[in-house]
């Protein structure tokens, strides 16, 4: 399927052809998936070259002399060039791959916290994926690095207007992420970067829910460190990114050792491979990196400006809607930025009196509906706001206002029979 030239307008029918599980048998009842900020779905493009690269001969990367092994190279050493191209970026030797941002942030953690000392200080916020907690509670018991949080407001933003407490010369590191998996709310980088690098300390943005909005501008965000997952961008599962600015990474030891990371080996010491390579141990995903770049390269040819603008105006139909249903039942809260701010096309919100996991499963099972219902891995979030979950409607490239309505008319229904 021929993607979407730059210049057409946004068409989310014809995206939406680029998807085979679109195209299932008309008697399937109908299925509604509004749970992209868990997983998106992938395009038949990224399919194929997976496929493609499975079922021919298939070598390991970096080590074969013969044609398979040295395609293969060139397909990951490829992809990494996407990858960087989507983040703005000339140099692919900022980037690493990893299993996922989950194991992106752990391997920094680990490598980071080489260089820390007790009482240094790492600042995070209320906002974080536990993906963006719990390494670093890890690397607190493990050196005695000292943990701070960054407050949100009432609108599910961070309080930046108490920056300026929370950061000082003991701070290492700030690392905060880029978009809300659960509020929704985009972090504003600017005044972060500059006061965290005015103190000497390093910015790592979290993108896993950015990345999927369109390529990030690294040069604008200024950060040294940022991470995403391929399965929330188009791409397969069992891979994602770290990238670090060049001289950061050059600074850092690897996290694990095998083949393929190292430069000379003895029995008594080793040294490492120039970056990324140190940094990616043993034999990768080379099948998913492959499938990463293709859905990199097709977003990047998708209209990213047409679909930002679908995605706001399918996201404000649901904050809309949920206030219109508000209004005769006055049980729905809804987190978040208010209507006419700007978020990540996401909203969480919660019906008095109905747990999100029932919620989740009547929409399942009465109106074909996925949503995500919990704590969405934001614990502390939720302990913050006083409930112990969440119901988390999430938007992606290909959703449309069917998929929207199907959600409102469930959740009337839901409030009838719940509340
Ligand atoms: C904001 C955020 N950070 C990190 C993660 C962890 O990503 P993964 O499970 O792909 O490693 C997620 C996953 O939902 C997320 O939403």
């Amino acid at each position: 399927m021929r993607p979407l030239g730059k210049t057409e307008r946004f068409d989310v029918e014809h995206v939406v052809r680029n998807f085979s599980m679109f195209r299932s048998p008309v008697e399937t009842a109908p299925f509604y998936y509004l749970d992209n900020a868990a997983m998106t779905q992938t395009p038949d493009c990224v399919i194929e070259a997976m496929y493609k690269h499975e079922r021919g001969w298939r070598a390991n990367i970096k080590r074969g002399l013969y044609g398979p092994a040295e395609e293969a190279t060139q397909a990951y050493e490829d992809a990494r060039q996407t990858v960087a191209r989507f983040l703005g970026t000339s140099d692919p030797h900022e980037v690493v791959f990893t299993s996922g941002a989950t194991s992106s942030i752990n391997m920094l953690a680990l490598i980071l916290g080489y260089g820390m000392r007790p009482g240094d200080e790492v600042l995070l916020s209320l906002l974080e994926h536990h993906s963006n907690i719990v390494p670093w509670q890890l690397l607190s018991d493990r050196t005695g690095v000292i943990l701070k949080f960054l407050p949100v407001k009432e609108d599910g933003c961070l309080d930046l207007a108490r920056l300026g407490a929370f950061i000082n010369e003991r701070t290492k590191l700030v690392a905060l992420t880029h978009g809300s998996n659960v509020s929704a709310a985009i972090t504003e980088v600017a005044a972060i970067v500059q006061c965290a690098h005015q103190h000497g300390a390093k910015v790592m943005l979290d993108g896993a829910q950015m990345a999927p909005h369109g390529p990030i501008d690294l040069d604008a965000l200024d950060v040294d460190f940022y991470v995403f997952s391929s399965h929330k961008v188009y791409g397969p599962t069992g891979v994602g990114v770290l990238w670090g600015r060049r001289e950061c990474l050059q600074e850092m030891q690897p996290a694990f050792g095998g083949g393929e990371m190292i430069d000379a080996v003895t029995l008594q010491k080793s040294s490492y491979a120039s970056v990324p390579h140190r940094f990616e141990a043993g034999t990768p995903p080379v099948t998913q990196v492959i499938g990463l770049g293709v859905a990199l390269d097709w977003l990047m040819h998708q209209d990213i400006s047409g679909m930002k603008k679908h995605l706001s105006g399918l996201a404000e139909r649901i904050i809309a809607g949920l206030a219109t249903i508000d209004k005769k039942s006055g049980l729905i809260n809804i987190f978040g930025p208010a209507l006419g701010k700007e978020r990540l096309p996401l909203v969480s919100f919660s019906i008095d009196g109905a747990h999100p996991h029932d919620i989740c499963q009547m929409m399942s099972d009465r109106h074909g509906v996925a949503l995500r219902g919990g704590h969405h891995c934001a614990q502390p979030l939720h302990d913050h706001w006083g409930i112990q979950g969440s119901t988390r409607v999430s938007l992606a490239i290909y959703n449309r206002v069917n998929d929207v309505d199907a959600f409102l008319n469930g959740i009337e229904d839901c409030i009838g029979l719940f509340c």
